[in-house]
């Protein structure tokens, strides 16, 4: 008989009631083929003594294990595993006696996508000091405000119907302040059907890419781009075709000799600060894109993601302000402006592409976070949002100063830079004597982590040996620290 004293473990400190754990354990034996159909099982008396445990605690295991089918009991005859259940082949165990751990690979064949970027989480040593691709400082969210808000609206007794299922375009209180906030500081002229809440602006990419390209279909982007989105132009079938990009943002002759020779479906463009140079599209080239878009009838992506950090004068407004026979989709959020983690942000186009988008959606993601776009919508209506962004533009304005002030410095024979007029990170090129791989490796034994996402910006071949390096993200003293390893560093790799 198969030795149930030896290989069932229970343990009297666990919250699980024992006699749970041991038709789990039954119920194991059962699935991994050690206890075959019609096998005998030991009776109720036997078991508790081999067990240690009480008779009724046996007795309510197997009571339980009827219920649900494992195991049957014949009058006079005693207790088996079900007759009826499948035979399965005898599987592996651990020393626990739990079935070995085989969830590492998969029992069927799927995807594999060797395209997209393999870096999945970004858990990295949390000693280490980081200089990222441009990310806002999560430290300064202004968390407490976003709490005290969320708080006030969950206490309200009407408030409580945000708990179930909405409206799949978002809540309609954030579309509502968004009309009036985005009209109000981006010049648009939309109103709430114009309007789809999107979890962060990643969303809104994926969705535009999915209802614009399909197999073969053409995008234009800028060489080099921001690469997760030309992973998500590619995941939707599209075909990347590439035009340069100088100080003035994507070069719009290009595009234009291009569209005499393919058609175009549309074209994405970070036009406030190029991604990943930082660069912002000169006034003639936006009116030369629209002019095209019109003419060509191809839609503008305009990815705003960073339109609240613009230093050196008020932020340029976007080509979607200039938009009127509706050729832009635009996209932004608050992720930049608050934090990574508070994910919305919206996309805003005609109203026709914006129902589409929601049904897309809606086969994603059934819906946004309705609370958090509660609170949002009451700190935009408040100012709370715009006063919190006066004050981190301040301090990120400070930072790129001291930031670029120090590499001018001390790298000056290393490093060649503009200072960028906004966003959250310089585009370094680094002297061709020296190479990326090389420092990375000498800053992180000197615990700087350089820019771990740097080689995206090489996708493209395009030898210009130079990485982003975000500064938004540390404070003075950071930056200081990042300054004196990057010059240790350099000094032992020259
Ligand atoms: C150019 C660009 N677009 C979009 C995003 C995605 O932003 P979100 O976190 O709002 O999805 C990023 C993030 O870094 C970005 O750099």
């Amino acid at each position: 008989m198969f030795p149930f004293k030896n290989n069932i473990t229970l343990d009297r400190k666990s919250n699980r009631n024992l006699y749970l754990q041991l038709c789990d354990q039954i119920i194991g034996f059962i699935k991994s083929g050690k206890l075959g159909p019609s096998t005998k099982l030991p009776g109720s008396r036997k078991l508790s003594e081999d067990l240690n445990i009480h008779r009724k605690t046996v007795i309510s295991a197997y009571e339980e294990l009827i219920s649900q089918g494992w195991i049957e009991t014949f009058p006079a005859k005693g207790t088996f595993i079900t007759s009826t259940l499948p035979v399965v082949k005898p599987t592996d165990f651990d020393n626990n006696n739990r079935i070995k751990n085989q969830k590492q690979q998969s029992g069927f064949s799927f995807k594999s996508r060797p395209d997209l970027n393999p870096d999945l989480n970004n858990y990295s040593n949390e000693q280490l000091l980081k200089v990222n691709d441009g990310s806002p400082d999560y430290r300064l969210a202004p968390i407490e405000e976003i709490t005290r808000v969320y708080r006030n609206i969950i206490k309200k007794a009407h408030h409580k119907k945000l708990l179930t299922y909405g409206s799949a375009y978002g809540n309609p209180e954030l579309r509502k302040a968004l009309v009036a906030y985005l009209n109000q500081t981006r010049g648009l002229n939309v109103s709430e059907e114009n309007i789809l809440i999107t979890r962060g602006s990643q969303m809104g990419i994926y969705l535009a890419g999915q209802l614009l390209l399909s197999s073969g279909k053409r995008i234009v982007v800028g060489n080099t781009n921001y690469m997760t989105a030309d992973n998500t132009f590619k995941d939707a079938g599209g075909i990347i075709e590439r035009i340069p990009v100088d100080q003035n943002g994507i070069n719009t002759i290009a595009l234009e000799k291009l569209c005499t020779s393919k058609k175009i479906e549309a074209v994405y463009v970070t036009s406030h600060h190029h991604h990943p140079t930082t660069v912002t599209l000169s006034a003639e080239r936006r009116m030369h894109l629209l002019q095209l878009a019109q003419q060509q009838r191809f839609a503008i992506i305009e990815d705003d993601y960073d339109y609240d950090f613009h230093y050196s004068n008020a932020p340029i407004l976007p080509l979607a302000s200039n938009d009127y026979k509706g050729n832009v989709v635009y996209i932004g959020g608050f992720t930049k402006i608050i934090a990574p983690a508070i994910r919305i942000g919206y996309l805003v186009a005609p109203k026709d592409f914006i129902e589409e988008a929601t049904k897309l959606r809606k086969i994603i993601d059934r819906q946004g976070d309705s609370l958090l776009e509660q609170t949002l919508a009451r700190m935009i209506t408040t100012g709370d949002i715009q006063r919190h962004c006066q004050k981190v533009l301040k301090m990120y304005k400070a930072r790129r100063d001291l930031f670029c002030l120090l590499l001018k410095e001390k790298f000056d024979n290393y490093f060649d830079f503009e200072i960028p007029k906004g966003g959250m990170a310089v585009w370094v090129r680094l002297n061709n004597k020296y190479n990326w791989d090389d420092l990375v490796a000498e800053s992180k034994k000197l615990n700087l982590e350089l820019n771990p996402e740097w080689r995206r910006y090489d996708n493209v071949n395009s030898g210009h040996n130079s990485i982003r390096l975000g500064f938004a993200s540390l404070n003075e003293e950071e930056i200081q620290l990042v300054i004196q390893r990057l010059e240790i560093a350099f000094k032992n790799i020259s």
